[in-house]
C-alpha cells in the first residue's frame, strides 16, 4: 500500500492502485460520503446506476451504495463479480416488503400489474411485472393500459405522488424510507420562513405534506439538474444530504441547505445510516479480499431481470 508523508495510509491512492490491478470499477450512489464519490468511476441515481451496471465490462464492480443496488447490478450483469463494501448496508424500504408477505399481498389481486420501486429485494423484483425508479415511475405507470389495475410497492409516498400526477388509482403497499419520512416539517417550515429567497426542492420519497410545499420534485439526478438550470441561487434540499456534494460541485456559486431531520444527528441534516456504512477502509478491504460478494440465485435472477428489462426498455 502507498503511504503519504505523514505515515498515514493513503487509502485513496491504494484503492485506485488496487482497482487498476484488479480491473475493477467503482459505482456509487449520490448519497455516499464525499470522499467515496471523489474516487468513484461513476456516480448516479438508481436508474443511471442500473443502466451503467448493465454496460460494465470490468472484472469487478464495487458498489458503493446499498444491498438492493448491488443486487440489481448482479442481476443486470451476472457474469461480473459484484462487491458491496458492507453487507449490512440495507434499506428500510426494501426491508418493508418481505418476500412472503409480498406474495400474499399480490395474490389478492391476480389481475393487477405489479410495479415495484427498485428499492426492493431481488425476490420482490422477480414477482413484479415492471421495476421503476424515482426517475421513471410516472413513465412506467403511464405505459400500462388504463383498464389495468396496478399494484405499486413498496414506497407509499412515491406511490401517492405517482397517483396524484398520473390520476391512476394505485393499490399501494405501505412501506417508506426512514430518511425521507424523518425530515421535520416544523424545522423545514422555520427554514423556509427564515430563507424566504430559497426554493424547496424534494425527493418523491418525502411525505405529501413536504411535497405540497416543494417548488420542484424529482429523483436525486433530477434535483441535481434542476439546481443548475434554475435562476434561483438558494435551495433547501429535502432528500439525503449526500447529494449536496455534487450540487456544490456543479453550482459552486449557489447555496444549498440540507433539510433538517426530526432527530438531529451530528450534522443536523438527513443522512441514510445504510449509505453511510460505506467507508474508504471498507472499500479498500472489499477490493483486496474480494468479499462480500453479491450472489442471486438463477431463478430469481431470471424473473427480476425480466422486470428490470421491462423498465429499461421504456427509459
Ligand atoms: P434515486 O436514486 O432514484 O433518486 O432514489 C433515492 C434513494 O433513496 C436511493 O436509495
Ligand atoms: Fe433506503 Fe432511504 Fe437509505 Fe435510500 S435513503 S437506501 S430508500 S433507507
Amino acid at each position: 500500500m502507498t503511504e503519504n508523508l505523514n505515515g498515514v495510509l493513503d487509502l485513496k491512492s491504494s484503492i485506485l492502485e488496487l482497482k487498476k490491478k484488479k480491473n475493477a470499477i467503482i459505482l456509487a450512489h449520490y448519497y455516499v460520503a464525499d470522499e467515496i464519490q471523489e474516487i468513484s468511476d461513476f456516480i448516479g441515481d438508481s436508474l443511471a446506476l442500473a443502466q451503467a451496471s448493465k454496460k460494465v465490462q470490468s472484472d469487478i464492480i464495487v458498489f458503493c451504495g446499498v444491498h438492493f443496488m448491488a443486487e440489481t447490478a448482479k442481476i443486470l450483469n451476472p457474469t461480473t463479480k459484484v462487491l458491496l463494501p458492507d453487507i449490512a448496508a440495507g434499506c428500510s424500504l426494501a426491508d418493508s416488503a418481505p418476500e412472503n408477505d409480498f406474495r400474499s399481498f399480490i395474490n389478492q389481486y391476480p389481475d393487477a400489474v405489479v410495479v415495484s420501486y427498485i428499492n426492493c429485494s431481488s425476490e420482490v423484483k422477480a414477482m413484479s411485472d415492471y421495476i421503476c425508479t424515482s426517475s421513471n415511475a410516472i413513465e412506467v405507470v403511464n405505459s400500462i393500459p388504463a383498464n389495468k389495475r396496478i399494484i405499486f410497492a413498496p414506497d407509499i409516498n412515491l406511490g401517492k405522488y405517482v397517483q396524484s400526477v398520473t390520476g391512476r388509482d394505485l393499490i399501494l403497499w405501505n412501506g417508506s424510507c426512514m430518511v425521507h419520512v424523518n425530515i421535520s416539517l416544523d424545522k423545514l417550515q422555520s427554514l423556509l420562513n427564515h430563507h424566504t429567497d430559497a426554493e424547496l426542492i424534494a425527493h418523491p420519497e418525502c411525505p405529501s405534506e413536504i411535497l405540497d410545499k416543494a417548488h420542484f420534485i424529482g429523483s436525486t439526478k433530477a434535483l441535481l439538474d434542476y439546481v443548475q438550470r434554475s435562476y434561483k441561487d438558494k435551495f433547501i434540499v429535502a432528500t439525503e444530504s449526500g447529494i449536496l456534494y455534487k450540487m456544490k460541485e456543479a453550482a459552486p456559486e449557489k447555496i444549498f441547505i440540507a433539510a433538517p431531520a426530526v432527530q438531529s444527528n451530528s450534522c443536523a441534516c438527513s443522512e441514510c445510516p445504510y449509505m453511510k456504512l460505506n467507508t474508504l477502509e471498507k472499500l479498500y478491504n472489499t477490493l483486496f479480499h474480494e468479499t462480500p460478494e453479491i450472489m442471486v440465485n438463477e431463478k430469481t435472477q431470471e424473473g427480476a431481470l425480466k422486470a428490470l428489462n421491462n423498465m429499461l426498455a421504456l427509459s
